[in-house]
């Protein structure tokens, strides 16, 4: 959408009439509550005597109950209506803010704004309305919560429930009028030597999380693609990419020499603390990686690291337009669960931003099953990627079992339709 020329007009004016207006609305509202409690009222006392009238008119319980019903379902009608009224003012149909205990200042952010000058020629719309996950209306308690705050002040230190929210597919979130929590970052090195220097744990935040520093996450299996991942001076992470362990292990100067030189920038979807973005950036080739802070400020450390954090859960529609990326990596998280139209979804939208005769590396997906990975060969078969690498290894995990990774390289095709 193009942008959009907004021209402030006379905004006490239009205030004004906004108060009148919803006054009036108020005034309507109360009319037909007070109504519809008369016409219930009188429904009642009427059908009281019942047993006297029932014998002097011989009229019958059927045809009174029959009118009870009648009154019953015009004030059934009547509610919906006023519920109808009030989400028409708000302008806002998926989530009823018509419900008790909403948070004032979601009613506020999701209102809709109609352009002061009525329709923008460039663009066709006629009002500005608020985006927010349609999902936040299965957690809208929780939404409301998130937006319990005082305006212009500091923001809750609430960043797990924002997280919650999103994992429930309440993103994007709303809008919020407080100041989030700052800290200072102090002793940031400058690019590239910030790659791989050890950071503060003052710089990094550790609210809502187990851990409260770097030492107690190296001693940690944060996931299958953070072991120990905060550590860049010892063990594996700053060999990862450069020497492999296992023939599963692909080096990253082998797959950009696949690419012939085409390898600008790229997309990480692997998990970890940035340093796939890290060697890239090396080599020159820019790198976006998608994380979620899941028991570890990633976000923070992979922005500490000069590269570039991607708050971004996977159910998100990635916000990248077509045929942009001349490569993705993907690793165990690419398991995704649920449906198997689930990774279709996810599958289809990597294959949307990686242009064409871009890679798509498949870094040690872990296959929980046989099953799995003929799940996942058949689909990648079906985008007709070519296959420039394909290793399906095997590797003894702590407890002694035997597990299946599938490593491979992928060249999408030049479709023409
Ligand atoms: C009640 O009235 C209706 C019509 O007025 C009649 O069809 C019905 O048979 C009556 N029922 C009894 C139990 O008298
Ligand atoms: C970096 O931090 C880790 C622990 O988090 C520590 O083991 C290592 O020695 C530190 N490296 C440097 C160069 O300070
Ligand atoms: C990256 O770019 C810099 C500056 O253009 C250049 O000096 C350097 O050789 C490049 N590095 C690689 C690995 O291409
Ligand atoms: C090893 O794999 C088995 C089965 O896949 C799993 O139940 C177990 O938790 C794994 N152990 C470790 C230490 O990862």
């Amino acid at each position: 959408m193009g942008s959009v020329s907004l021209k402030i007009g006379d905004g006490t004016a239009r205030f004004r009439r906004a108060t009148l207006w919803s006054s009036a609305v108020n005034l309507l509202m109360l009319f037909s509550v007070i109504t519809t409690n008369l016409f219930a009222l009188y429904a009642f006392t009427y059908s009281s005597p019942k047993p006297h009238l029932l014998h002097d008119s011989h009229k019958n319980i059927s045809l009174i109950s029959e009118q009870v019903s009648l009154i019953l379902r015009e004030i059934d009608s009547s509610q919906k209506r006023l519920a109808q009224m009030e989400k028409d003012i708000l302008g806002f149909e998926s989530i009823d803010l018509s419900r008790p205990n909403i948070a004032h200042e979601l009613k506020i952010f999701l209102q809709n704004h109609p352009l002061p000058l009525g329709k923008d020629s460039r663009s066709g719309i006629t009002e500005m309305v608020a985006s927010v996950g349609h999902s936040c209306e299965k957690s809208v308690d929780l939404l409301s919560e998130y937006m319990s705050y005082k305006v212009n002040g500091p923001c809750p230190d609430d960043w797990s429930l924002a997280q919650k929210l999103i994992l429930r597919g309440c993103e994007p979130l709303p809008r919020r009028r407080c100041f989030a929590k700052a800290i200072p970052k102090v002793g940031l090195y400058s690019f590239p030597i910030s790659l791989w220097k050890n950071v503060s744990d003052k710089v990094l935040s550790w609210s809502g999380l187990g851990c409260k520093n770097l030492e107690c996450l190296n001693g940690k299996k944060l996931n299958k693609d953070c072991v120990g991942c905060f550590d860049l001076a010892n063990g594996y992470e700053n060999q990862r990419y450069v020497k492999a362990r296992r023939k599963n292990d692909f080096l990253i100067d082998d797959v950009l020499a696949l690419g012939s030189g085409g390898i600008r920038i790229g997309f990480d979807l692997g998990g970890g603390s940035g340093t796939f973005a890290a060697i890239m950036a090396e080599r020159n080739v820019t790198v976006v990686t998608v994380t979620l802070n899941m028991d570890a400020p990633f976000s923070d450390f992979i922005a500490t690291r000069g590269l570039f954090p991607l708050y971004l859960s996977l159910d998100h529609r990635f916000p990248f337009y077509d045929n942009v990326f001349d490569l993705v990596r993907a690793s165990s998280g690419l398991d995704v669960g649920g449906r198997p139209e689930k990774l279709e979804f996810l599958m289809f939208d990597i294959d949307r931003i990686l242009r064409a005769s871009g890679l798509f590396w498949l870094d040690n997906y872990y296959c929980v099953s046989d099953e799995k990975k003929r799940v996942l060969t058949r689909l990648i078969e079906r985008f007709g990627y070519k296959k420039l690498k394909w290793v399906v290894g095997e590797k003894v995990n702590g407890s002694g079992k035997s597990e299946v990774y599938l490593s491979a390289v992928l060249q999408k095709p030049v479709r023409v339709r």
